[in-house]
């Protein structure tokens, strides 16, 4: 069993980075802050690596992994043929929370990263602990969320600890992540470009820059015709107590803990500040009513915080899918797998 090493990379942090950098040209993995999530990166050319990505997580091997590089020029060495609208992208949305899917350039990155696809999801993280390693290493790192496959993705290094102890080596402590949420993965190999995952980077942002841009609906993303992220299939991002959603009315919310508390239940509520006051057996704030990016950056330590309690069903407030309100329902709908109290 590997001893896994948490280290603040604000404390000492040169050592910090030559010990990650040694241990990742070593063939092994190291988890690290980005803008979105914590990640758990290998050197993406290096397949015995990668594979060693999978095993830690326990994640499906057909599910492809995003590579991360820390300038945009590295780009070409990867990509077939990068588009106008691809560039446009780049040039606005980098570095930050945006993957696009291209198509990939034979036997440059190892097979496992591409789980065999024609194309691989390419970004450059907004986080200068992560910008930093990828300037020291100087190397493509793919890296998916740093949790076991199925948890919520880590916003602390703590997370990562909690989900991978004893099966990595090395996490870098950056704190806490600020967007909270998975990047936006668009794949611009379609015409208009595809949003396989809402994300950071919202609809409106990228219609703003390159024209029409489909979010296929929940209805259209179970139609086999719809392109996919591999990934959306597997993931549940849900703790261990089934998860609610509910209208944001304090009223419908009161009465639905009443409901599951006679029903022999514990509640956890997960609910913006004001509702702070409505006796449910737990409580984690989500932020301010109607303050989205509070709620994102809060939703994942609030479904993890659940996993600590006693709490035997987790209800969950709602809002709207404008603007990154689109990658929150998309993660509540799966943490929930969709069950909603509608009585
Ligand atoms: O914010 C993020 O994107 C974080 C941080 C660490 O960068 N990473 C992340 O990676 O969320 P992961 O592996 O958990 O999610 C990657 C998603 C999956 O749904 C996967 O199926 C999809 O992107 N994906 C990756 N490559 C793809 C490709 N070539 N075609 C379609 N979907 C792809
Ligand atoms: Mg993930």
């Amino acid at each position: 069993e590997t001893v896994c090493k948490i280290v603040d990379s604000n404390v000492n942090s040169q050592t910090n980075y030559t010990q990650a950098v040694d241990i990742l040209n070593a063939g092994e993995v190291v988890a690290f802050p980005t803008e979105t999530v914590y990640g758990l990166g290998a050197v993406a050319t290096n397949d015995c690596a990668v594979k060693k990505i999978f095993e830690a997580k326990g994640r499906p091997s057909d599910n492809p992994l995003i590579v991360h590089i820390g300038t945009k020029e590295e780009v070409k060495l990867y990509i077939e043929d990068i588009t106008e609208v691809a560039i446009k992208c780049m040039d606005i949305f980098w570095p930050g929370p945006l993957t696009l899917v291209m198509p990939v350039k034979p036997n440059v990155l190892a097979k496992s990263v591409t789980a065999g696809l024609n194309t691989v999801g390419i970004r450059m993280p907004d986080h200068p602990v992560a910008l930093a390693l990828l300037q020291q290493i100087n190397k493509p790192l793919a890296a998916p969320s740093a949790n076991r496959s199925g948890k919520p993705s880590p916003t602390e290094a703590i997370h990562v600890k909690d989900d991978l102890q004893g099966h990595i080596p090395y996490i870098l402590d950056g704190g806490s992540t600020g967007i909270g949420l998975e990047s936006t993965v668009l794949d611009v190999t379609h015409e208009p470009p595809v949003i396989l995952r809402p994300g950071g980077i919202t609809k409106e942002m990228l219609e703003e820059v390159i024209g029409p841009v489909i979010q296929p609906t929940k209805i259209e993303q179970k139609m086999e015709s719809t392109p996919k992220a591999p990934g959306m299939k597997y993931t549940h991002y849900a703790p261990n107590a089934p998860v609610y959603l509910i209208d944001c009315d304090k009223g419908k919310v009161a009465q639905a803990i009443m409901h599951f508390q006679l029903e022999g239940h514990k509640v956890a509520l997960l609910a913006p500040e004001s509702f702070s006051t409505i006796k449910a057996d737990y409580y984690f704030s989500i932020g301010e009513v109607g303050i989205k990016e509070e709620m994102g950056a809060t939703l994942y330590h609030a479904l993890r915080a659940c996993d600590k309690t006693q709490a035997t069903l987790i209800l969950a407030t709602t809002t709207s899918t404008e603007g990154v309100g689109a990658a929150i329902m998309n993660r509540l709908e799966k943490a929930a797998g969709g069950k909603w109290y509608t009585k």
